[in-house]
């Protein structure tokens, strides 16, 4: 890898921001749920010299990257092989009740994303697999486009994508499959969608961008799980405890929103409803009462940097 290569690697979104809210102080534990390339764990370690740091992440790759840039913290650091749907169990076998501070830096890294080989982006031509985690039990985005109906793929690309002419889409792609030539490649279904797609004038992201980012949501059922992980973070708060959670798009950061608010006390139920019901209770304390997004600066210097919103509570 070049220098320039590892640089960019390297630069994590809201640095500043993100140990502002978490606040770490001597003897504290943190965990850092999307170790990703250990940016922000490499922040969050040497911010003061007693702090224990547990890394989760659910891609390999990542775990070697991080823990070769991490090794000088030797046993304040340590790495779990997870996915932080399972934070609770993580924790457990730690003998861990609670901590002190949470991170989570959604989506994908840099290193997966520029990874030609792992499908995720249309700039490169490979097989369509878009998994965070490689193990061979879990569908590629290849197998979901050969094994859901039409219907499905057109729900997660409207959904997911916020993409208008996904049924033109899933129409082409259930067409293909029928005629017994299956998408199986970036490249495919990047032609396939740009036929399918009106470009508007002047348009300047990829007309696939939006059905490349809600398959590699779906493959990596990364709206299905953040409420529950966000609810067992908390869980696992020490009182007073800090918790970050940095979204890279509106349907995640609706639901981080959402959950805060719920936890925090507040009530959505219909207003004649004679008793709450959507679940709300009074566990932490809001630090954002608008999320946080990086300054033009940070956002010229690293373009992943552009759409991120970082909020942040406090367990009560
Ligand atoms: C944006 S990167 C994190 C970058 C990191 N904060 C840094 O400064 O280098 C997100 C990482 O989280 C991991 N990840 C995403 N969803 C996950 C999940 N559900 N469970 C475990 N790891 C996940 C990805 O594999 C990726 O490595
Ligand atoms: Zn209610």
């Amino acid at each position: 890898m070049t220098d320039e290569r590892i640089e960019k690697l390297h630069t994590s979104v809201l640095p500043a921001e993100t140990l502002r809210f978490l606040d770490p102080k001597p003897g504290e534990v943190f965990i850092d749920a999307t170790l990703g390339l250990g940016g922000h764990a490499e922040l969050i370690l040497n911010a003061e010299k007693d702090i224990r740091l547990i890394g989760i992440d659910q891609d390999l790759a990542a775990i070697d990257f991080a823990a070769e840039r991490l090794k000088k913290f030797e046993s304040r650091f340590e790495i779990k092989h997870a996915n932080f749907s399972d934070i609770a169990a993580v924790l457990k076998s730690l003998n861990l009740p609670e901590v002190d501070g949470i991170l989570a830096d959604l989506g994908v890294s840099s290193l997966q994303f520029d990874s030609p080989e792992r499908g995720f982006s249309f700039r490169f031509n490979a097989p369509l697999d878009m998994r965070m985690n490689a193990e061979p039990e879990i569908e590629t985005a290849a197998d979901l486009l050969a094994n859901l109906s039409e219907f499905e793929i057109a729900r997660i690309i409207y959904e997911y994508g916020e993409e208008r002419a996904s049924r033109r889409i899933a129409r082409r792609i259930v067409e293909r499959r029928e005629r017994g030539e299956p998408v199986k490649t970036t490249e495919d279904l990047a032609k396939l969608v740009e036929r399918s797609v009106k470009r508007k004038k002047n348009e300047k992201i990829h007309p696939a961008t939006k059905t490349f980012q809600a398959l590699r949501i779906a493959v990596n059922r990364e709206i299905e799980i953040l409420e529950g992980f966000l609810r067992d973070s908390i869980d696992h708060l020490k009182s007073g405890g800090r918790f970050c959670v940095i979204t890279f798009h509106s349907l995640e950061d609706r639901i981080v929103k959402q959950t805060f608010q719920k936890l925090s006390g507040k009530c959505s139920c219909p207003p004649r409803m004679p008793v709450c019901i959507c679940g709300a209770e009074k566990k932490i304390e809001i630090l954002t009462k608008k999320p946080v997004s990086p300054d033009e600066k940070e956002t010229e210097e690293n373009p992943r940097a552009r759409s991120a919103k970082l909020r942040a509570c406090r367990k009560i």
